[in-house]
């Protein structure tokens, strides 16, 4: 798999001033490949490095790479898991930003691109965050039933996923999501009309980072059906991964 090393600009020179790097930095690969135990999430530090550094250093698949497992159902999905992970890290992941569907209360559908905030793989649940006064809430607290889609067009690949959505509201969850967010997200919040109220002209941007809290609401879905398409010369592939009320998993291959 071809893999690379990320450094995140998180990275911090011990010795100086990030700015002030050597006209080489950031390393490349040749310079600097080590065996990572964790491929996801690893932090390196010492002397290892050709000068000074702490980094934390996360191992990705290159970005712009068609998917290399597409033989065995199981790599299809935990690749597909690994993807939605990397979204959540990578803002140039096309995972970062799903697109979701609900249905309105005159039940026609909805779509809209929102930011993928949380993966968690062992529980099939995605976090999203939201305002509560917007039109999506109301119609998500009617019909709880939503479809994710992501288009990954530099691998030419699409997966879909079905899954239920819980609104979490000043409670434990939103106060988590909430302390996770950036302060210039956070202050998205604070705007005082409604989302999707008609206005004279565009309001300018709140800037109080912190009582937004009230407006606020997280997202949970959770997934119970992955469908994986990928389109290559060669033919394309198509994949369903279904997971019962019991949890267990059924996956089958279908006719692309
Ligand atoms: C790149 C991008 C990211 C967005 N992220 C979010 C988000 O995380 N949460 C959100 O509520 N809206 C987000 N939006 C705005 C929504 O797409 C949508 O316009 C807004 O939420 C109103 O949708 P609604 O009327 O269906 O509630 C994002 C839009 C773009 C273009």
């Amino acid at each position: 798999m071809d893999t690379r090393i990320i450094i995140k600009l998180s990275a911090y020179v011990q010795s100086g001033n990030f700015l002030n790097r050597p006209p080489n930095f950031p390393i490349n690969k040749d310079q600097f490949n080590p065996t990572l135990p964790d491929p996801h999430n690893t932090s390196i530090s010492g002397s290892c490095l050709p000068y000074p550094l702490s980094v934390k250093a996360t191992t990705l698949t290159d970005i712009s790479a068609h998917p290399t497992r597409t033989d065995d159902l199981n790599d299809i999905l935990a690749d597909a898991f690994a993807l939605f992970s990397r979204g959540v890290a990578d803002r140039r992941s096309a995972f970062r930003t799903p697109t979701i569907a609900s249905i309105g209360s005159d039940n026609t559908p909805r779509i809209r691109t929102m930011v993928l905030r949380r993966f968690d793989a062992m529980n099939r649940r995605l976090t999203l965050h939201t305002d509560q006064r917007a039109g999506k809430l109301a119609d998500i607290m009617h019909t709880p039933n939503l479809a994710l889609h992501v288009y990954d067009a530099r691998a030419a690949l699409q997966i879909r996923l079905a899954a239920t959505a819980q609104v979490h509201i000043e409670d434990e969850v939103a106060r988590a999501a909430w302390a996770a967010s950036a302060p210039i997200s956070r202050a998205c919040y604070a705007i005082e009309a409604a989302p999707g109220t008609a206005v004279a002209a565009p309001p300018s941007a709140p800037s109080d980072k912190e009582s937004g809290f009230k407006n606020f609401a997280a997202l949970v879905l959770r997934f119970h059906r992955l469908e994986w398409l990928w389109l290559h010369h060669s033919g394309h592939r198509r994949a369903a991964f279904t997971w019962g009320v019991d949890d267990a998993l059924h996956a089958t291959w279908l006719v692309p």
